[in-house]
């Protein structure tokens, strides 16, 4: 391994010894930690990671050094920064999930009111509106039905295997979206048996999957389109300011457009969407599921390589 060709890269990559201490790192990393490369070298990589939510480290064999540490580019904000994003999207999830209670009674209310004029009604033309304000009603139902969804259901954890549910996306990416792209699988199966919330987990990645997929298709003149599905088991992860011995990565990439650059700092907020037809909750209540777990979603993006990335521990240290 040349560690050179660290140097192109924009992840921040550290070298570690047996120790865990630094031995090589790249301009990214000096630029993250605001550290030059003189003061990081030899210190214990402890001291510098301690505040990231999301650090990979990856044991190196036949290598000069113990570790590879890589942190993705949007984890470069500080620990405090985070902490406050993480607390501004709850508390704007509290309040989205208030709102759609109010919302919920008076809206069954006024569609079963459409009904009841419906049957009344003596002319087809006639019921054609009372027909819009059911279909509306029933839209909003939906919207206000995810909004409140994470805290309603009962988290109910079962123990299976993760290409289960990765197997179970793509069927249904398949079916809605057919042959306009092409399914890659990249699965390691070594990865054990998880204990999670099956069906909040398969909602939270199809979730993913399904905008990896919409990014393909509803961009014109996109060669060959390829969404690709990946597993991993990553080596002593920190999530959440938490530290495990071991974790699962589901990495979720496409060749698409890209996430809007207007959109990156936001994309995790209810209601951020760059679709017509969004509700730009996906990837919010995606969050809000891997977060309950222990674990995050990140993402990098750029025209031509989009990756998301749901990590979950797999095991406490
Ligand atoms: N793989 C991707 N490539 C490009 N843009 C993406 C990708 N994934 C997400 N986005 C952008 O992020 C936005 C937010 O996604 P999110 O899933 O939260 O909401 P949505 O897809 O708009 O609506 P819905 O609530 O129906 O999922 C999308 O509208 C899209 O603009
Ligand atoms: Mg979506």
């Amino acid at each position: 391994m040349d560690p050179s060709g660290f140097e192109l890269l924009q992840t921040a990559v550290l070298l570690l010894d047996e120790s865990e201490r630094i031995v090589q790192a790249n301009s990214a990393a000096e630029e993250l930690l605001g550290v030059s490369r003189r003061i990081l070298i030899g210190h214990p990589v402890d001291v510098y990671l301690g505040s990231l939510t999301s650090v990979l480290k990856t044991p190196l064999s036949g290598q000069p050094w113990a570790w590879l540490v890589e942190i993705p580019v949007h984890q470069a904000a500080r620990f405090e920064d985070q902490q406050q994003a993480l607390a501004g999207q709850a508390a704007q999830r509290e309040t989205l999930r208030n709102l759609a209670h109010e919302i919920r009674n008076p809206l069954t209310g006024l569609r079963v009111a459409a009904q009841l004029l419906d049957m009344e009604l003596p002319r087809g033309d006639l019921r054609d509106y009372t027909r819009v304000i059911i279909e509306e009603a029933d839209r909003l139902a939906n919207l206000v039905a995810r909004l409140v969804s994470p805290q309603h259901q009962a988290i109910e954890p079962q123990c299976f295997n993760v290409h289960e549910i990765c197997e179970r996306a793509l069927a249904l990416v398949e079916l809605e979206f057919g042959r306009r792209l092409t399914l890659v699988r990249d699965y390691d199966t070594s990865v054990p048996d998880i204990v999670a919330d099956r069906d909040g987990l398969l909602q939270a990645l199809l979730n993913v999957v399904r905008n990896g997929a919409q990014a393909l298709t509803e961009t014109a003149d996109l060669d060959s389109p390829v969404l690709q599905l990946r597993t991993r088991i990553v080596h002593q992860p920190v999530l959440l300011h938490t530290p495990h011995r071991m974790g699962l990565m589901i990495t979720v990439a496409d060749n698409g457009p890209g996430v809007p650059a207007a959109l990156q700092d936001k994309l995790f907020h209810p209601l951020v969407t760059g679709r017509a037809q969004g509700t730009g909750l996906g990837l919010n209540l995606a969050q809000a599921c891997l977060q309950l777990h222990g674990g995050v979603l990140e993402f990098d993006s750029r025209p031509g390589r989009t990756e998301f990335r749901l990590l979950l521990p797999l095991e406490t240290v």
